[in-house]
Order: C-alpha cells, then sequence, then structure tokens
C-alpha cells in the first residue's frame, strides 16, 4: 500500500504557537497549541515583542510534542508547511525559520503558507467540501467574504474596512471591565440583558455591498456608557448586560445581513453544491453562529462550521493548506519569506483601512 502523504505545519503568527501532523487523507495524527494568553493578559492585548520571544522559545518544544503525538519522525514527514503571513511579523519570523532549519536539516521540502488560506481551507479538511464556496472569515484580526475557487484562488467579495468584530468584541469588554479574551465575556453578559435597550447602529447597511465596518458600533458603546456614569455615577450589572446584549445584537445584524448580499453573489456562480462556511473565534458566539445557519438554511445553502478548536489558529490547518498547496503543483510562497502583510486574493485595490487591523489573524 502507498504511504499517505504526511506534512508538518508550524503556525506562530499570533499568540499561539502551534504544530501538527496532518495526512493527505484528512487524518490529524497530532496538534499542539501552546496559548500565550496568560503572558499577555496584564496589558490588555497581544504584545507583539512578549508574543515573538515566546514563540521562539515554545516552538521546538511544540514541534516536538506533535512529532511525539503523531508517533512519526521528521525523516517520515514529506513536508514542512509554515505561516508566512499575514501576521505580528517577530511571531512569523520565528516560525519560518524553525522551519527552515528543519527543512535544511532534514532536507524536506518546506511550504510557505497564508495563515487566511489555513482558515478559509480547513472546511476542506473537516468536511472535504467541492469548490466553491462561501466563507465567512470572522476573527480578532479579520473580517471577510472569501469565495473559495480552489486551493490558491481565493475572491474576496468584501470585508471590514477598519476593526474586526472580535477585536470589537475584545474592546467592549474592556471598556466594560469585562475579562479577556472579550467574546465570551460579552457573550455571557448579553444573554443576561435586553438588546432593545440601547440602540446601536448597524453600519454600512445602507452601502449594497459587502463591506463592514464596527468602529463606529464601538464609539457608540463608549458614548453610551460614559452617559450612564455621567447621569447616574456608573453602570449597574443590568446596565452591562444590556449593553452587551445590544452590542451583539448589532454584530449579528450587520455579519447576517452582509452574509446575504455575499450569498446572493456567490449564488451566481451557480454552485452545484452551494455551502457558507465560517471560520475564526467569533463564529463561537452562538447567537451570531445561530443567526449565520438559518440564513444559510433560508439561501438553500449548507451550513458548515468545524470544530472551534479547528476554527481558531492552529497548525493542522496550515499542514492542510501545505497538503492543498502541493496536490495542485503549488510550492507555496516563493522565494518564502515572512510577511507582516499577504492579502489572499491579489485583486480588489485595497481600502483605506482595509486588511489588517488586530493582533489576530
Ligand atoms: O480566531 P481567533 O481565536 O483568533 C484570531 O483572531 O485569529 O479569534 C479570537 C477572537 C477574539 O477577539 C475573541 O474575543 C473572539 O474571537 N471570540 C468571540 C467569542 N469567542 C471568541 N467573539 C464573540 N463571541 C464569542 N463567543
Ligand atoms: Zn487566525
Amino acid at each position: 500500500m502507498n504511504r499517505v502523504e504526511t506534512v508538518l505545519g508550524i503556525e506562530s503568527s499570533c499568540d499561539d504557537t502551534a504544530a501538527a501532523v496532518v495526512r493527505a487523507d484528512r487524518t490529524i495524527l497530532s496538534s499542539v497549541v501552546a496559548d500565550q494568553s496568560a503572558l499577555h493578559a496584564a496589558f490588555g492585548g497581544v504584545v507583539p515583542e512578549i508574543a515573538a520571544r515566546a514563540h521562539a522559545e515554545k516552538l521546538d518544544i511544540s514541534v516536538a510534542a506533535a512529532l511525539k503525538d503523531a508517533d512519526i519522525s521528521l525523516s517520515e514527514i514529506d513536508a514542512i508547511a509554515v505561516t508566512a503571513g499575514p501576521g505580528l511579523i517577530g511571531g512569523v519570523i520565528s516560525g519560518v525559520m524553525m522551519a527552515r532549519g528543519l527543512a535544511a536539516g532534514s532536507g524536506k521540502p518546506l511550504i510557505g503558507v497564508n495563515h487566511l488560506a489555513g482558515h478559509a481551507l480547513t472546511p476542506r479538511l473537516t468536511d472535504n467540501l467541492a469548490f466553491p464556496y462561501l466563507m465567512l472569515l470572522v476573527s480578532g484580526g479579520h473580517c471577510q467574504f472569501l469565495i473559495v475557487n480552489g486551493a490558491d484562488d481565493f475572491e474576496r467579495l468584501g470585508g471590514t474596512i477598519d476593526d474586526a468584530p472580535g477585536e470589537a468584541f475584545d474592546k467592549i469588554a474592556r471598556l466594560l471591565g469585562l475579562a479577556q479574551p472579550g467574546g465570551p465575556s460579552v457573550e455571557v453578559e448579553a444573554k443576561k440583558g435586553n438588546a432593545a435597550t440601547f440602540a446601536y447602529p448597524r453600519p454600512l447597511l445602507n452601502r449594497p455591498d459587502c463591506d463592514l465596518s464596527f468602529s463606529g458600533l464601538k464609539t457608540a458603546v463608549l458614548r453610551s456608557r460614559d452617559a450612564l456614569v455621567k447621569d447616574k455615577g456608573g453602570l449597574t450589572k443590568g446596565d452591562r448586560a444590556d449593553i452587551c446584549a445590544g452590542f451583539q445584537s448589532a454584530v449579528r445584524d450587520v455579519l447576517i445581513e452582509k452574509t446575504r448580499r455575499a450569498i446572493d453573489l456567490y449564488l451566481q456562480r451557480l454552485p452545484t453544491q452551494p455551502v457558507l462556511a465560517i471560520a475564526g473565534g467569533v463564529a463561537a458566539n452562538t447567537s451570531i453562529r445561530a443567526g449565520l445557519e438559518t440564513l444559510s438554511n433560508e439561501s438553500g445553502l449548507k451550513f458548515v462550521a468545524p470544530p472551534l478548536r479547528l476554527c481558531t489558529d492552529n497548525a493542522a490547518m496550515i499542514a492542510w493548506a501545505g497538503i492543498e498547496l502541493r496536490a495542485v503543483g503549488n510550492p507555496g510562497m516563493s522565494p518564502l519569506i515572512a510577511r507582516p502583510r499577504w492579502p489572499l486574493d491579489p485583486r480588489p485595490p485595497a481600502m483605506l483601512g482595509s486588511g489588517k487591523k488586530g493582533a489576530k489573524a
């Protein structure tokens, strides 16, 4: 029997040091994620220098653990795939240098992978989807609609022109004194509140495209908090819950309406098995996820949401993207360098304020 191609993946573009071993038959032999959040907790956000140093310390340990968990040696690996961007440059460089060293020492091919391609191709690893599918990538650093046409063919339909929703959730949590990461904390509070108490804006819904904006919403929340502090000297727990509920429902409404437009554009391509897939930490939000699933079902699309551990940053998605690139004869980024910015779809002109804003991708 022929051996199945097996790839080692390495990811270090934000605050997770990750290594994984994945086979072309979609078996994840191992997936190790060393989370740095404790190192950054005191600073209210990811500190790039601390992240880069922690990656440099943890990369070899994570790779060794991934190989051990997979019960495989480096000599049995067919290729090494590494995130070459976009992301925090110090972390990306740490990962690329580690991968270069491993490749040089072992003689294995090295593939530079776009972190966003890793997210966008994950539904093919988990659900064996056929191209083209519609993907909403909604995380702490990104928010964009993509038509995934192939392993190296992504069409960006639109995205945020300022903050990513996860970044907005994190900022709202900070404004309200809730724990980081903000998404889960705000979601817990929102369940206790009344979304109608505060009438927050639904930005850019007057525009017919798929672009989104969250910074005005964030400012509106700040203003309502400050007004309450001025009027009453502070916020009650009820006020805080109402703010969270109002904010979350505004984010959900905007995401759902813009997804509806992205679905319209995608359906014009007449896909034989239409699918909406989601990825990124914000996709963990029960209310947002349920809204997207309902919209998807109503529009006749299958809804695919990979398990959360594969929706958030991990190296299995990088190994898988490497497998996909090799399958279409694409050697990955060449020459392999670390890139802080690396748009998936080079076609549309860059918009003011678009692209990577937050620490995470
Ligand atoms: O995908 P992810 O782990 O990292 C990247 O951004 O790549 O996403 C993290 C983001 C954080 O901003 C976090 O607050 C947000 O996802 N998040 C959530 C929820 N869980 C995580 N946002 C809203 N609701 C949640 N339940
Ligand atoms: Zn990411």
